[in-house]
């Protein structure tokens, strides 16, 4: 095969950040992507349907055809009526709970479940689904055991308690975690990064550690890999594609104390093409990338194509980022596949 043409994909996990870098975060995801669920740990956090009503203006002003998807971020504050204010205003298409401490600008998120049972109970009245970062963030939990916690403590509890609810459970890392959502309601989905389908974690810390490839939640052990990868190359149309694509500038993860994230927006379908082809699943990418997703949601699947030529390409090793530099995810590496411009 020399082409492989596909329904225009969307992005159902995307930090985008703000300010001066949108230049490049927003083109980087239109290149491929016609919407994108658009991830509120800016600083401050958007917690009001006010503050992503003005985050979406900045994101349309860049004048590209990204469709941005707002939500917002619940604290132990939100109330029912903020979750219903931003229902309304048909612009806040989900929520997102941060367990406080988890992860980049989660300080101000959610301390105890109970405390949101409110704007949970809305949620779930509404249909608007509920996002969640799902890793317990005791210190005595070790890292790699925090997704399997977070399930067995928080998830599985409360979608017992809302069994109505909408919930995605965002990038997934662990077999525990597809197993779980493969089991739970049709009204449970899950995202799956590229960076966990084509790494584990002996190719962030073999050899020296790869401050790139750092991300929440951290990539797991080969079995983990492997199991997001038969669940993807087995069709299950809950899972869809979120790249959780989160850019931090080069200093800020090559430093000490280096940043979470890795940026994939700028050859994400191709790095999914690369991860589906080694498994032999490039007749399942189409579902994930553009069906599952808008399914889920509930909204209509884009009606446009990409087309994807079997030319082997290079992501470039670094790029600009507003006045610095930021290493795309996959930098210097060989593709197989790559967007037809
Ligand atoms: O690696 C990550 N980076 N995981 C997250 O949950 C947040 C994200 C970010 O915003 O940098
Ligand atoms: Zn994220």
């Amino acid at each position: 095969m020399q082409a492989l043409t596909l329904t225009r994909p969307d992005d159902w996990h995307l930090h985008l950040r703000d300010g001066p870098v949108l230049t490049r975060t927003v083109s980087d995801t239109a290149r491929q992507f016609s919407r994108a669920v658009i991830m509120p740990n800016l600083t401050p956090p958007v917690v009001t349907t006010a503050m992503a009503i003005d985050y979406k203006a900045r994101l349309d002003a860049q004048g590209t055809r990204l469709t941005p998807l707002m939500t917002l971020y619940l604290t132990d504050n939100t109330s029912a009526q903020e979750i219903q204010r931003g229902y309304d205003s048909g612009i806040v298409k989900a929520v997102k709970l941060y367990p406080a401490g988890a992860t980049t600008n989660s300080a101000a998120g959610v301390t105890n479940i109970e405390h949101i049972y409110p704007a949970i109970e809305m949620l779930q009245e509404l249909g608007m689904p509920l996002l969640v970062h799902g890793e317990v963030t005791h210190q005595d939990v070790d890292i790699f055991d925090r997704e399997k916690g977070f399930i067995d403590q928080q998830l599985a509890p409360l979608l017992d308690r809302f069994p109505r609810l909408k919930c995605v459970f965002e990038h997934i890392t662990t077999s525990e975690a597809a197993q779980f959502v493969a089991q739970a309601s049709e009204r449970v989905g899950a995202t799956i990064t590229p960076q966990h389908l084509l790494y584990n974690r002996n190719d962030l810390l073999v050899g020296g550690v790869k401050p790139h490839l750092y991300c929440l939640p951290v990539l797991k052990r080969n079995t983990h890999q492997q199991a997001l990868q038969d669940m993807v190359a087995s069709g299950n149309n809950k899972f869809f594609l979120g790249t959780d694509s989160a850019p931090h500038a080069q200093g800020a993860k090559e430093s000490a104390c280096g940043c979470a994230g890795c940026y994939s927006s700028p050859a994400a379908i191709e790095l999914y093409a690369q991860a589906f082809e080694a498994i032999d699943a490039l007749d399942k990418l189409e579902a994930f990338a553009s069906f599952n997703g808008a399914d889920f949601y509930g909204l209509a699947r884009n009606t446009d194509t990409i087309t994807l030529l079997r030319n082997s390409w290079q992501v470039p090793e670094s790029l600009t980022y507003g006045a610095d530099v930021i290493i795309p995810l996959g930098a210097g590496q060989t593709l197989n596949w790559q967007l037809q411009a």
